[in-house]
């Protein structure tokens, strides 16, 4: 089964928007399999953005996700990369589908609110930046007959 990283960045969490974030994936049907609160430091921030070093927008973004507490997690499900991509819409809000939760929620692309791995490879390494291989769980969720075949 696919996994992905999410996360909801400082203003997600200050706003009081995390339960609404991750009540809409438990309502897809994806399963969490890693959750923790905590406040990224400079190393962590510039590998997690390290595909963006030398960008105009690098050194932003680098100290906004610094700059309060974060919750990063891992979600389980068929396609979850690419549909949790699509739940979230474009990384400019501005240009979000109203439905999607930058769309319903944010206005400006340096407060996105939502970080999602775009790749199976992106997935991989955002995963083991933030969790332990022993804290990513695995178990039998009730009701998972009734989301596919
Ligand atoms: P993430 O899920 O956060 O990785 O977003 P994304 O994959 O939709 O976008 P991308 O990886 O291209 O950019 C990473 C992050 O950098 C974005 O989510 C924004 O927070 C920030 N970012 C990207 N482009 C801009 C920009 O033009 N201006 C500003 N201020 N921030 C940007
Ligand atoms: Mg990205």
């Amino acid at each position: 089964m696919e996994r992905t990283f999410l996360m909801l960045k400082p203003d997600a969490v200050q706003r009081g928007l995390s339960g609404e974030i991750i009540s809409r994936f438990e309502k897809k049907g994806f399963k969490l399999a890693a959750l923790k609160l905590l406040q990224v430091g400079r190393n962590l921030a510039e590998e997690h953005y390290k595909e963006h070093k030398g960008k105009v927008f690098f050194e932003p973004t680098v100290r906004y996700i610094m700059s309060s507490p974060v919750i990063a997690m891992v979600w389980e499900g068929k396609n979850v990369i690419s549909l949790a991509r699509e739940m979230m819409g474009a990384t400019n809000p501005a240009n979000a589908g109203p439905g999607s939760i930058r769309g319903s929620y944010a206005m400006d692309i340096s407060r996105n609110i939502i970080h999602g791995s775009d790749s199976v490879e992106s997935a991989e390494r955002e995963i083991s930046l933030y969790f332990h291989p022993e804290e990513v769980l695995t178990y039998k969720k009730a009701g998972e007959e009734w989301l596919s075949e």
